[in-house]
């Protein structure tokens, strides 16, 4: 088993830790206390490639590996979660699923703007009354014919406001349960669509979440994705990449957390000494480096099984449900090994320590990541 990274990896690696150095941690502070969205950093973002990271180049996409995706969410999640759930939700959900399952006439009309950064996606599953019981949903696409009329509401959608298109999750026969499902891609700016207020989160602050409405919006045959009745299976193969990159996201604020910790205590100073050299600190930093260790690996090693075409579901889930667990654990103990400082804004963990705690709600609470890995190894 080869653990080395290729040169084009570690690149792309530093890459996206200089970006997050340079343009995310300047005002990273202020836009989680504003709740302000990183328009211009996420722009930068898609001009540099990482908003389509996997998308062949002929989609205006990086043609990279997910295995170097991983290693740009690490990095990114390490300074601000806020833009990686964007960039998530964009490359693994969005350019994923319309790479993989769209037409060619789709994939020019929406992929390639999407793939390249010049805009941005979101992915409407959730509903105020379907969370983890994804198969209930309630918003309707009835056949019109030529059209679908759309009718409903999505909830907790991230890039809700900031995006252009929206793949939205809808039941066209409810007699038929999961398999009368459909997914369809609908542009934002048609009539029938608002988007509602922004939610005032207790983490990724920054990030643009909303619940939007759909009211007798007429969606085009051609805009529906795969077969009738696709949609159910679109959602939860999407779902099986995306939680790769929220493992990822989690992994990068459990290392963020630690790499803060580490520094610190090799710099303040009690009882005569460095605290890194009194035990109660180093085996916090030990605790935290094995953990975060193993993370790494699950992260690594689902990308690994994605690029090799081999069924990732089960390991994703496993990934996603290790990192976002370790996550709480290190941020809570990183803020406890800078004791009243961690507790301030100024020194950043008791932001990630916040952030940390979506990663085992979103795409899949950690119950839910127990269902699947839970079916996988009795089936
Ligand atoms: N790939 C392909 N098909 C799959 C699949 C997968 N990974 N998982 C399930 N399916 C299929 C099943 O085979 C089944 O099909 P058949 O009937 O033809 O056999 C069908 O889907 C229904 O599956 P289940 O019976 O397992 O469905 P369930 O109702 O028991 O639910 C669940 C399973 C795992 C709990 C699922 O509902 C789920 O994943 N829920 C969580 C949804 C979620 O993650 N939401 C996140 C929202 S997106 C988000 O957060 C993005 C963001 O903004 C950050």
């Amino acid at each position: 088993m080869n653990f080395q990274l290729s040169e084009e990896q570690i690149a792309v690696q530093m890459a996206a830790r200089d970006f997050a150095k340079n343009e995310l941690l300047p005002g990273v502070i202020e836009r989680d206390d504003q709740q302000k969205f990183a328009t211009d950093q996420i722009k930068k973002l898609g001009e540099l490639g990482f908003m389509g990271m996997m998308v062949d180049p002929k989609y205006g996409g990086s043609g990279m590996d997910t295995i170097s995706y991983v290693l740009a969410m690490e990095e990114i999640s390490k300074v601000d979660a806020s833009v990686s759930v964007c960039m998530s939700v964009n490359n693994s959900l969005v350019c994923y699923g319309i790479e993989k399952y769209a037409n060619e006439e789709q994939k020019q009309k929406y992929l390639v703007p999407l793939a390249s950064g010049q805009k941005i996606g979101a992915f409407l599953l959730s509903e105020p009354e379907a969370g983890s019981d994804a198969t209930s949903q309630r918003t309707t696409a009835e056949d019109k014919g030529g059209y679908y009329l759309l009718n409903g509401t999505k909830n907790w959608i991230t890039n809700g406001n900031s995006a252009s298109y929206y793949l939205v999750i809808a039941q066209t026969y409810p007699e038929k349960g999961h398999k009368g499902i459909n997914v369809f891609i609908v542009e934002k700016e048609w009539a029938g669509v608002t988007v509602g207020a922004k939610e005032n989160k207790m983490g990724i602050r920054s990030s643009d979440t909303h619940s939007i409405m759909f009211q007798d919006v007429k969606v085009p045959k051609e805009n529906r994705i795969g077969e009738d009745g696709f949609g159910f299976k679109f959602a939860m193969q999407t779902l099986s990449g995306g939680r790769i990159g929220i493992a990822a996201q989690a992994l990068g604020i459990a290392s963020g957390a630690y790499e803060l910790a580490l520094k610190y205590s090799k710099e303040r100073k009690a009882f005569g000494t460095e605290i890194s050299n009194h035990q109660a600190i180093a085996f916090k930093l030990a605790d935290m480096a094995t953990e975060i260790e193993a993370a790494r690996l699950l992260c690594l090693k689902s990308a690994w099984e994605k690029d090799n075409h081999m069924d990732y579901a089960q390991s994703s889930a496993i990934a996603k449900l290790f990192a976002s667990e370790i996550a709480q654990r290190v941020t809570n103990e990183a803020v406890q090994v800078h004791g009243g400082y961690g507790y301030v804004k100024e020194f950043h963990v008791e932001r990630l320590m916040r952030d940390a705690k979506i990663t085992q709600i979103y795409e899949g609470t950690s119950e839910v990541q127990k269902i699947v890995i839970s079916r996988s190894i009795l089936k």
